[in-house]
């Protein structure tokens, strides 16, 4: 049997204080937020999974297409004894990597939902009898305490995860993954690209309906954790391409004006009719503006590769 080991870095009730300050200063500020992380409870969890296998969901069967035909040429280049993956949900398709690097010991992923990191841990260590894995509950946005394993390391952030968080955001957390790297070291990047709207919109708006739950379920949080009442029917889901800043916008509208009371929190949020919450961004990028995003944060862009259809690309860098 490997060795198997779960990390709490996030003291249990750290969640829940920082889901009271996040909805207060989101839903009481114009237009009102919610932070994206909020969304990966199990329910959440699993809802994104099945997003991935949605028809109009290219980013993962793009991002699979690169790996499989990179997994070598990637292990090559890194010689990784430890993986250090950033958001890893399922581990799905980092699997590809892991089956290929000869020198792997550990693997240590990094997710705020303890439900993925079970789940993706148990089908791991049947994979991979002998590899050493370390998963921590973290959020990959605060400092990261790492267990030490040996290098060199490659820190891996697939998923197009990078363009759900806002553009300062996005540089302060490439200069916490440059702190990371030490020489011999590397990072894999993965993000979505600039395309059509159609396509684009379509990826974060599904005929099923899927990408809408998964949009609601931070509604449902909110009313378990913070006691509050949205009332999930009277929210319908948009996902809008916003060209300026090159990134798709997720948001709930009110159907109609209400009162939504927060218990936990002592507070009632007044939505207008057709009043929008923005949930979450996801951006799309250019070589040249992941080129610079890196730089910016002390690090070479040293492989770029795209799926065949060109949707989606993965990025691989060293610590300058
Ligand atoms: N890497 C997987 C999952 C992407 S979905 C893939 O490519 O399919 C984004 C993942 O990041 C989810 O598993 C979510 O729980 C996790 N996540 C989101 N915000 C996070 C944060 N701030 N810290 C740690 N994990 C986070
Ligand atoms: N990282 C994923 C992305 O930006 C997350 C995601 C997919 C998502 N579909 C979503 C987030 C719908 C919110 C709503 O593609």
């Amino acid at each position: 049997m490997s060795p198997f080991l779960l990390t709490r870095t996030l003291p249990v009730d750290a969640t829940g204080a920082a889901l009271r300050a996040d909805v207060l200063s989101g839903l009481t500020r114009h237009p009102k937020t919610l932070p994206p992380k909020w969304f990966y409870d199990a329910r959440g969890s699993e809802l994104f999974e099945e997003i991935t296998r949605l028809p109009e969901y290219y980013p993962t069967r793009a991002e699979r297409e690169i790996l499989q035909a990179r997994a070598e040429e990637i292990a090559a280049a890194s010689g990784a004894r430890t993986v250090i993956e950033l958001g890893s949900g399922s581990s799905e398709k980092t699997r590809h990597l892991l089956d290929v690097l000869p020198e792997l010991h550990s693997y240590v992923p990094v997710d705020v939902s303890e439900s993925a990191l079970t789940g993706a841990a148990e089908s791991l260590l049947v994979e991979h009898p002998g590899l050493s894995v370390h998963a921590l509950i973290a959020d990959f946005t605060g400092g990261l305490a790492l267990p030490g394993t040996p290098g060199p390391r490659l820190v891996v952030f697939l998923g197009g995860t990078i363009g759900n968080l806002l553009p300062e955001e996005r540089a302060g957390f490439l200069r916490s993954v440059r702190s990371l790297l030490s020489p011999g070291d590397a990072l894999l990047l993965g993000t979505d690209l600039v395309k059509d709207e159609e396509t684009l919109v379509a990826a974060y708006d599904d005929a099923a309906g899927v990408t809408a739950a998964f949009n609601k379920n931070v509604l449902s949080v909110v009313n378990r954790e913070l006691g509050a009442d949205f009332p999930l029917d009277d929210f319908d889901h948009l996902a809008v391409w916003n060209p300026r800043d090159r990134w798709i916008e997720m948001r709930l509208r009110a159907r109609r004006a209400l009162n939504v009371k927060i218990r936990e929190l002592d507070l009632v949020v007044p939505f207008e009719a057709g009043e929008e919450l923005r949930t979450e961004v996801s951006a799309k990028f250019r070589r040249e503006d992941v080129r610079e995003e890196l730089a910016a944060a002390g690090m070479r862009l040293t492989q770029w590769w795209t799926d065949s259809a060109g949707r989606f690309a993965l990025s691989l860098a060293t610590a300058v």
